[in-house]
């Protein structure tokens, strides 16, 4: 049994798994039920000076992912603070979300903390625009209205990210990253209609297919500034939430999957975390925080082109790499897969569709160095 526990702007966490702003965590009783599922920390959806009106349908299932039309909380400050005064009744962290104006969260922020007292206020960056001094002076804004840690939540369309990080990094007290991604479309075709309600039948993009760039975003933060980074986007299994701390993220938060699965999502991430550091005889998550930062100074890239090599003990013949192979390199020999080195491009695709670990990228030259691990 690993260490799961963070400790994040001097707030305790028995395990880094929140869930994130979303309609699933808006009642006192949706985020009792989020804590009862195994979160190791609540965030509440965003509230802002007064309530949202959505069009429906809002949110509906994409592909992978999933596509939304919501904004903020349907309900005004003053509905919100009951329910979040009951969420602390879950005696675990309680992260209150507002926006958007500086003069917004300023109110927000000071009624907040007189009111319900949340361990830390998150901040949504996302209707405020892309320009750098307005993002800032939201940040100051609530700044100047609340003692409690703020957390900046930034949008995936934030222009130049390190130049906000680095400015922004003063001022707050952690970044989250990502809220979701858009526009993005999707339509019905039997009955040529928009999936959601908005004018166009635009909204924002959320669930796995988010996963890397939300993961990009983790890894430039933790890089360039030295703020605590909470990973969001995409995230539902442990080896998901892995990727996140690998990449620097001291936390993340769920928020489709807890959707699309219910509030026992958390637990089972976190429980899956576990599993993964046992299996690969790491103690804590602290253990593994900003590790991929750190191996990759230490590794030995391949010079020039590298060349796929097959190792036919492995070769369970299979053929799943043959059409795979975009230089049509690969072939069969008659009894396993073989390579025309000369046409090997070195892309690396048809590894990822061996189910014996058959192929790797060697080091052209024949020394046997630089294989792609
Ligand atoms: C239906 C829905 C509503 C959301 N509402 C909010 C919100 O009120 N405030 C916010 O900061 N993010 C909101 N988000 C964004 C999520 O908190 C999260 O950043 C994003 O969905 C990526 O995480 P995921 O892939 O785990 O869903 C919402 C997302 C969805 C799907």
């Amino acid at each position: 049994m690993a260490n799961l526990a963070q400790c994040v702007n001097g707030l305790h966490f028995r395990n880094p798994v929140l869930p994130a702003a979303g309609p699933n965590v808006r009642t006192g009783e949706q985020m009792l039920a989020a804590a009862g599922g195994g979160a190791g920390g609540i965030v509440a959806k965003t509230v802002s000076v007064r309530a949202a009106s959505d069009p429906r349908p809002s949110i509906r299932r994409s592909g992978l992912g999933l596509l939304n039309c919501e904004t903020w909380a349907e309900v005004s400050p003053l509905e919100m603070l009951p329910e979040l005064k009951k969420a602390k009744e879950a005696g675990l962290p309680l992260i209150a979300s507002v926006g958007y104006s500086p003069e917004e969260v300023a109110f927000l922020g000071e009624l907040l903390e007189r009111e319900v007292a949340p361990d830390a206020v998150e901040f949504s960056i996302h209707y405020v625009g892309k320009e750098l001094d307005p993002l800032l002076d939201v940040a100051k804004a609530l700044r100047r209205s609340t003692k409690v840690p703020i957390w900046m939540k930034l949008s995936p369309s934030v222009p130049d990210l390190e130049t906000l990080a680095k400015a922004a990094s003063p001022v707050v007290d952690a970044f989250v990253a990502i809220n979701s991604l858009g526009p993005a479309l999707d339509m019905d075709v039997e009955s040529v209609s928009p999936l959601l309600g908005s004018s166009c039948g635009q909204g924002w993009l959320s669930g796995p297919p988010i996963l890397p760039l939300a993961l990009n975003f983790v890894y430039r933060l933790a890089t360039v500034q030295d703020k605590p980074v909470i990973g969001v986007g995409g995230i539902e299994r442990g080896v998901d939430a892995v990727k996140f701390l690998l990449a620097g993220a001291s936390l993340v938060q769920v928020c489709s999957a807890a959707i699309r699965q219910g509030h026992g999502v958390y637990g089972k991430i976190a429980m899956e975390i576990d599993t993964w550091l046992d299996e690969h005889g790491y103690a804590s998550v602290e253990e593994i925080r900003g590790l991929y930062g750190r191996r990759l100074k230490e590794r030995k890239r391949i010079e020039g082109v590298p060349v796929m090599a097959v190792d036919r003990e492995r070769c369970v013949a299979c053929r799943a790499c043959l059409f795979r192979c975009v230089s049509g390199a690969l072939y069969f020999d008659g009894s396993k897969a073989a390579i025309h080195a000369a046409s090997c491009i070195g892309c690396g695709f048809c590894r990822d569709f061996c189910p014996a670990g058959a192929l790797a990228l060697r080091d052209r030259r024949g020394d046997g160095s630089g294989a792609d691990g």
